[in-house]
């Protein structure tokens, strides 16, 4: 039987204030009034799609994780398509914006050259300093470049003369020499898989001077001035 909503309205049973003095524990006290929020509000507010930031999070991983799967399948060795060198770059940039940096002078850097077993190796390329500790066997005493070690040598990176030029000045080397060499050093320690960034150098000058012949030689004196030509 269909039923009207009138008939509806008045088969519900509608409770007396006679029927029972006290007041009954489902009515809310005046003080704890409802807004009134219309029904069509409700019914829209149920229906509803929401897709909040955690559906969004859920997503992302559900994406990443098949994207994983998928390159492990297919590349064989990786999870990221080969982009092992890419990623460390990012990663190790990273880490060096959340690194303090430490400031230090040559002297303390010396420190640093792996003969006290108790402190890390550290060197400096271009002025900033790595912990290379993890190549002990290369620039630990007795390793076959543990000169770089405790100082800044970026002219031997360029030149490759690892007795002379154990210095940082590069003064008077071909200017896209020194781009080219040193900035492949800088790089290969800055993107390395185990070597750290600690800081900078805090170059004292003249404290390692290139010798008088290494450095570039002054410009010759014109023989005649402008005006008097
Ligand atoms: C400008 C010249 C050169 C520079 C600046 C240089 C620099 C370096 C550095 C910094 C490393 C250590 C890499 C690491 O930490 O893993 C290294 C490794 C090595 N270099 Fe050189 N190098 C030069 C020339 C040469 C030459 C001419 C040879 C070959 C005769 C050579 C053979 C090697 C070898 C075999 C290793 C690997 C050592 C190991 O893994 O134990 N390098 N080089």
């Amino acid at each position: 039987m269909v039923q009207t909503r009138k008939q509806a309205r008045e088969a519900t049973p509608v409770p007396s204030a006679s029927a029972d003095a006290t007041p009954s524990k489902q009515t809310p006290p005046p003080s704890a009034k409802k807004p009134k929020v219309s029904k069509a509000k409700l019914i829209e507010e149920e229906d509803r799609v929401t897709f909040g930031v955690l559906d969004l999070l859920r997503v992302l991983i559900g994406m990443a994780l098949f994207s994983c799967t998928l390159s492990y399948f297919i590349i064989g060795d990786s999870y990221i398509w080969g982009q092992e060198k890419v990623a460390r770059r990012y990663w190790n940039a990273i880490r060096k914006t959340l690194t303090t940096p430490i400031y230090m002078d040559e002297a303390t850097l010396a420190l640093y050259n792996g003969t006290d077993p108790a402190l890390p190796i550290y060197l400096s390329i271009n002025g900033t300093i790595y912990d290379v500790s993890a190549g002990r066997s290369k620039y630990g005493p007795g390793g076959g470049y543990s000169f770089f070690a405790g100082r800044d040598a970026s002219r031997a990176y360029i030149t490759g003369d690892f007795k002379n030029d154990l210095t940082w000045d590069v003064s008077g080397i071909d200017e896209e020499r020194v781009q080219q060499s040193l900035g492949h050093w800088a790089k290969f320690f800055a993107n390395h898989d185990t070597y750290t960034f600690v800081g900078y150098l805090v170059k004292t000058p003249k404290a390692n001077p290139v010798e008088e012949d290494k450095a570039s030689p002054p410009e010759p004196e014109p023989e005649h001035m402008p005006d008097e030509l």
